[in-house]
């Protein structure tokens, strides 16, 4: 087992916004088995991926080859069976549990595919639980929560409760949940809200998106082909 602490592709730590042009995350190798008394699925068979500051990449491919445990993976939900990831120039491999949930609360910003908005707190309250759990006076966190909802033109809805809302406005409130922590990268489960993650892109986030729907994928910068657990097919735009 390696023991690597930095990223080899990176000569120093890098600051949080420009970096040293060390990639922003990098897989390497990385495989993922589900073992259940029946059965072992590979989820992902060797998965080699980097992707830089500032980038949209989107990662397309049919249903069950492995879209969202690589998401997973990438948003330190899940950890790989075997191989090595680096999150901003640092290994994340021997994190305790704690320090992984401290790095997904900061620097991970997670759009997932049910979007996992609580029923009864108000849009603001849910964009604001994130950041109920850092050192913040409560006076930032209304105003990310009130820039957060701004950015996703929302604002007009924040005394609602997500129940009162449509399925595209549900995930805007989710990306204003992921945006409000400020986070590294954005990852999108399955999104469907394309014009806002392209602005949110020009505006300088960095994304990676998994999708089944081409037409979708074609918003992102670059596309990788995802079949059965392994990259098949990349293309730049
Ligand atoms: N928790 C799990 N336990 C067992 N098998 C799983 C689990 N999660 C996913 N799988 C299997 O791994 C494969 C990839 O699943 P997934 O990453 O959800 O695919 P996608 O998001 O591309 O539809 C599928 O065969 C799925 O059944
Ligand atoms: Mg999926």
């Amino acid at each position: 087992m390696s023991v690597t602490t930095q990223d080899p592709a990176s000569a120093s730590a890098p600051s949080r916004r420009t970096g040293n042009g060390a990639p922003l995350l990098r897989l390497k190798d990385v495989q993922k088995v589900f073992t259940t008394e029946e059965v072992e699925t590979h989820a992902l068979s060797g998965i080699h991926l980097e992707v830089r500051r500032g980038e949209y990449l989107s990662i397309e491919g049919p249903s069950g080859c492995g879209k969202s445990t690589l998401l997973s993976i990438l948003g330190l939900l899940d950890s790989p069976t075997a191989g090595e990831y680096w999150l901003d120039g640092k290994t994340v491999q021997n994190l305790t549990f704690s320090e992984r949930a401290r790095i997904r609360n900061r620097q991970i910003g997670f759009i997932f595919q049910s979007f996992n908005l609580i029923g009864d707190l108000t849009v603001a309250e849910n964009v604001e639980l994130p950041l109920t759990y850092r050192e913040m006076a409560a006076s930032e966190r209304k105003q990310r929560v009130s820039d957060a909802l701004e950015r996703v033109r929302m604002a007009h809805r924040a005394k609602h409760l997500p129940g009162q809302l449509s399925g595209g406005q549900q995930q805007r409130v989710a990306v204003a949940r992921a945006l409000a922590g400020d986070p590294l990268i954005l990852l999108a489960d399955e999104p469907t809200v394309m014009d806002l993650l392209r602005d949110l892109h020009a505006q300088g986030s960095t994304i990676c998106m998994v999708t089944h729907d081409p037409r979708f994928a074609r918003y992102a910068e670059r596309t990788i082909h995802l079949f059965d657990g392994r990259v098949v097919e990349e293309r730049g735009k």
